[in-house]
């Protein structure tokens, strides 16, 4: 029965455990890749090192023995450094996106392909709904919106960029409501805190509806009596589509008041947080608030508005103000066989949901547009381990750049898992999972050395491969290379 200590604290475990053991027992967490209870260790990934500091040795805590005396260093700068050198060494021969490109160039973040989705399975009020999540006035950006996501899009390397903005134009007017029924659900939280955003233009609603969304009580001011500030001044911009959207927002709950100058020094005393939406902050500065600038393009300030709302949250909860941007794995331009690789993905989404019959036409040209959608983004952005370690420990793609990347490529089309070999780290667990379930097939390593790949034996389908174990394997697999195709993870 070993007594060692982890980071100075005393654990004391059954014999033949392992260090990774003895840490969970005093709730030291060690990252793993390869690792899953229960299993034989195989140590493919290394990632769990941490130092046996009598000897000065990194050692793998899944594997190694915990020993009676046994002093262990989870987290020492070497620990750390060995860590993010492993994850770069991962990612040079990493083929995937986390996120779409599209999504990545919409200055205000939309998500582009889970829209698309939705649209192409008929689900018309989730797709409005993502749409005003994301962009506060989906309808009004859906007019004067330069759309620089479809400059980004990749459809376009094979015939036309998919019509994003008139898409997200076309969810948000024939679904006006869509804010509505879904407060409940995605408001959460409710704080008794209040909130105050001074200025009603694009930065200042939609920082006020990131607020709302938070969960805050929320009051816009401005002292012009209608909201929109410079959006009024847009000559292509139908005025009634920009009053209905402010009306949206009024009727989850944000409260206006218009046509007044605000006192600051009764905003301060009566909200709990103040954010400062405009051009010009000269005579705003007081202690603890915050500034939403407001931008020519509106999709840009809707962008500053949304941060100032995040930092405000985390003031407002005793956090640092600034939030680490979600790591982001990169493929870049994709080569010609690629894009039909990917083509071959537009048909991957499964039409589940009906026609609408008030939108008629609308819906069936806008699901036949967002059916040609690559699903660019990857199925596992959340649960993928590699992207959260990579995160956690600042890990850089580009540090040990591979001299010719990996090829995209997808199989299993039109099964109900699928498997990208350019995300898979051959952690081996799949391989194990299916052999413990008795899989007459399975999953097995092919190849040798730097080509080796997980497969089915004898060329079968994943199906055949997978007919037992396929939940365990996807739930398994730590990153986004096993995934279900038809399941959104967010
Ligand atoms: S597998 Fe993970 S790291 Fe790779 S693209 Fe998907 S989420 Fe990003
Ligand atoms: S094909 Fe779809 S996911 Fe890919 S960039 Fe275009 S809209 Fe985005
Ligand atoms: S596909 Fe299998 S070997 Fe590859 S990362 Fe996923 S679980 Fe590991
Ligand atoms: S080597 Fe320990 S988790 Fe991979």
């Amino acid at each position: 029965m070993p007594d060692l200590k982890i980071n100075g604290l005393p654990a004391h475990v059954e014999s033949g455990a392992s260090v990774l053991e003895a840490a969970e027992m005093v709730f030291v967490e060690i990252p793993t890749l390869c690792h899953l209870k229960g299993m034989k260790p195989d140590t493919s990934c290394m990632l769990c090192v941490v130092k046996d500091t009598a000897s000065g040795q990194l050692i793998p805590a899944c594997s190694a023995r915990a020993v009676d005396g046994m002093e262990i260093d989870t987290n020492c700068a070497e620990v750390q450094s060995a860590r993010r050198d492993i994850l770069n060494l991962l990612l040079s021969e990493h083929v995937g996106d986390c996120e779409a490109p599209c999504t990545r160039i919409c200055p205000a973040h939309l998500d582009i392909p889970l829209m698309l989705r939705e649209i192409v399975r008929g689900n018309m009020e989730s797709a409005a709904w993502i749409a005003r999540r994301d962009l506060t006035l989906p309808a009004t950006l859906g007019y004067i919106c330069p759309a620089p996501c479809e400059t980004g899009c990749r459809r376009g390397q094979v015939d036309k960029a998919i019509t994003i903005r008139d898409l997200h134009r076309s969810m948000a007017e024939n679904h006006e409501g869509s804010v509505l029924g879904f407060n409940d659900t995605e408001i959460r939280g409710l704080t008794p805190k209040v909130v105050a955003v001074i200025g009603s233009g694009a930065a200042g609603l939609a920082c006020a509806w990131r607020l709302r969304l938070l969960g805050y009580g929320c009051t816009v001011f401005d002292e012009k009596p209608q909201a929109g500030g410079a959006l009024r001044e847009e000559s292509v911009l139908p005025m009634d589509v920009l009053d209905a959207e402010v009306e949206s927002l009024r009727e989850a709950g944000i409260a206006f008041e218009l046509g007044h100058a605000v006192s600051l020094h009764t905003v301060a005393e009566k909200y709990n947080g103040v954010v400062f939406a405009g051009t010009e902050f000269a005579g705003a500065h007081f202690a603890d608030a915050f500034y939403a600038e407001e931008h020519k393009l509106a999709v840009k300030a809707v962008a500053n508005g949304k941060a100032a709302a995040v930092a405000l949250d985390r003031f407002l909860k005793g956090e640092k103000p600034n939030v680490a941007k979600p790591f982001d794995s990169k493929i870049g331009k994709l080569r010609e066989s690629e894009v039909q690789e990917l083509v071959k993905n537009c048909a991957a989404v499964e039409q589940t949901g009906k026609s609408a019959p008030h939108v008629g036409q609308t819906f069936q040209s806008a699901q036949s547009e967002a059916g040609k959608c690559l699903h660019c983004d990857c199925r596992k952005p959340v649960g993928c381990k590699l992207r959260k370690y990579a995160e956690q420990y600042g890990a850089d793609q580009r540090e040990f750049p591979a001299d010719e990347r990996g090829h995209v490529q997808l199989i299993g089309h039109s099964e109900a898992v699928v498997f990208e070999p350019g995300k898979c780290i051959k952690c081996g667990l799949c391989v194990k999972i299916t052999k413990r379930a008795g899989e007459a097939l399975g999953l097995a390593f092919v190849g040798r050395g730097f080509n080796t790949q997980v497969q089915v034996p004898f060329g079968e389908s994943l199906q055949n491969g997978l007919r037992e174990a396929a939940k365990d394997c996807v739930e398994a697999c730590p990153t986004g290379a096993l995934a279900f195709r038809n399941e959104e993870e967010r």
